[in-house]
Parts: C-alpha cells; structure tokens; sequence
C-alpha cells in the first residue's frame, strides 16, 4: 500500500485528481470505477475544473460505477445515479453510453448482478477503481461479514452505514436498507485502487484496514494484498496510524 498523508481534504482531492487525470492521459479509454458520497465530491469538482480548462478529456472513457440503493430509482435526489449525474457526469463529456451504475430497482436483481459483472468483464475490467471507506471498514457496500463476498449481489446495510447515510435523506427512516455492490474480488481485481479518506471519524476505520489484519469483518483490510493500492488521506483521517 502507498500512503500518501496530505493536510486536508482539497489537497486530497487535488491528489485524487491528479491520478485519474494521469490515468486518463495515459490510456484515454481507461475504465474507471467511480465512487459516491462524501469523500469524491472534491475530486469530482477539481476534475470537472481540469475538463473546463481544456486540460482532460473524458470523451474515451468508460465509467462502471460501485454501487446503488435498492429501491432508488434514477430519478431520486439520493440515488447513485443522481449523484453521478449531478456531480460529474453533467459537467464533462463522458459519452452517455460509457456511463454504468448498478440497475437499483431491476424486477430481477440476482440477474441485474449477473448482468453487471458480464459489463465489466466485457469492459476489460477496471483500470482504476476509486474507493472511499465507510467508518465500518466498508468499500462500495461490502459491509464487515464473515467471508469476502466476491461478485456483485445484493446486501444489507449495517445500522453504522444507515446511520452515517442518513445525513443525505430527510430522515433515518428514509434511508434504503439495502444496496447493490460489486464484490471484493471486482475491486481486487482492479489494475489500480485509489482510496480517498478524510476526517476523525475514519481513524478507526483506516487503522484497521491499513494496520490490522485482513479480515472481511474489515472489507478494507483487504486492500493490503493489492499490488496497486494508494490510500490519500488527511492528517485526521491518519491520526491513529
Ligand atoms: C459509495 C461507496 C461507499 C462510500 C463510503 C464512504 O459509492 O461505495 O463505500 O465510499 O460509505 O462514504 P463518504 O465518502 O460519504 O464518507
């Protein structure tokens, strides 16, 4: 693992930027698997910033997002593909049909799961996968479990993801209780992982994903064994380290 400790949460974006951006100019029809919430809005502005300047082009680039509440359709503020839209997609020149987020609401889910793994393998795979963590350990929705779950599926959110979500919904009730992910082995099997993280609240979190041991009671703690995996954080973010 490379750690890269930066002093706040623009500078970790800065960074993140940077690296997609690298990767974009390196392969302009890299595969990028793209993260929601909190921690990438940043890196979503800086790049979207870089695209207005005429510095990157994202016209090539095929983007095969982590995950998505059940149930969410997307046309909902607070579903995934909402997000996308909203804080990247709109603003750069993605082409439409290069765009993947996991089908929330599929009358049949087991194959909406199938049908996604089918797309990233038919994409190559993933060049870079961007990550954030839950204060569980979580990536994408992987919630801690007592074994890797390896494909995408389906999962149940634990009461700490409901809880650290409900910040996005108007109340704790609102928020899905379930989500669809891709698995560990899709995100280990990424080219390049990235990890963004800020804040206090993600010092346990990164402590035992980076210095405990590899566990999928902390699905982060897996990232140990990627042969390409930077975690950028924040001097709160790395407090416990
Ligand atoms: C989102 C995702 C989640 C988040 C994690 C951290 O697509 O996969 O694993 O990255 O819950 O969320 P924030 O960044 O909001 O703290």
């Amino acid at each position: 693992m490379k750690i890269i400790k930066v002093k706040n949460y623009d500078e970790m974006s800065r960074k993140a930027a940077n690296i997609i951006s690298a990767q974009v100019l390196i392969k302009p029809d890299s595969v990028l698997g793209l993260a929601t919430g909190g921690s990438p809005l940043g890196t979503y502005k800086q790049l979207i910033e870089w695209y207005n300047k005429g510095d990157i082009d994202f016209s090539e680039i095929t983007s095969i997002n982590l995950d998505e509440y059940v149930g969410l359709p997307d046309t909902h503020e607070q579903s995934y593909h909402y997000f996308m839209h909203e804080n990247f997609f709109d603003h750069v020149n993605v082409k439409p049909e290069n765009i993947h987020v996991p089908n929330g609401v599929a009358a049949n889910m087991t194959q909406a799961c199938r049908e996604y793994e089918e797309l990233i393998k038919k994409a190559g795979g993933i060049d870079l996968q961007l990550l954030g963590i839950g204060t569980d350990g979580h990536i994408g929705f992987n919630e801690p479990d007592d074994f890797f779950e390896p494909l995408t599926h389906v999962v149940s959110l634990t009461e700490s993801t409901i809880k650290a979500n409900t910040r996005f919904f108007d109340s704790e009730d609102d928020v899905p209780r379930k989500a669809i992910t891709v698995g560990i082995k899709t995100i280990m099997q990424a080219k390049k992982v990235l990890l963004i993280v800020n804040g206090k609240n993600k010092a346990d979190a990164v402590k035992e994903a980076v210095c405990g041991k590899v566990t999928p009671a902390v699905p982060a703690s897996i990232l140990q064994l990627h042969p390409d995996c930077t975690i950028i954080g924040d001097e709160e973010a790395f407090s416990k380290l």
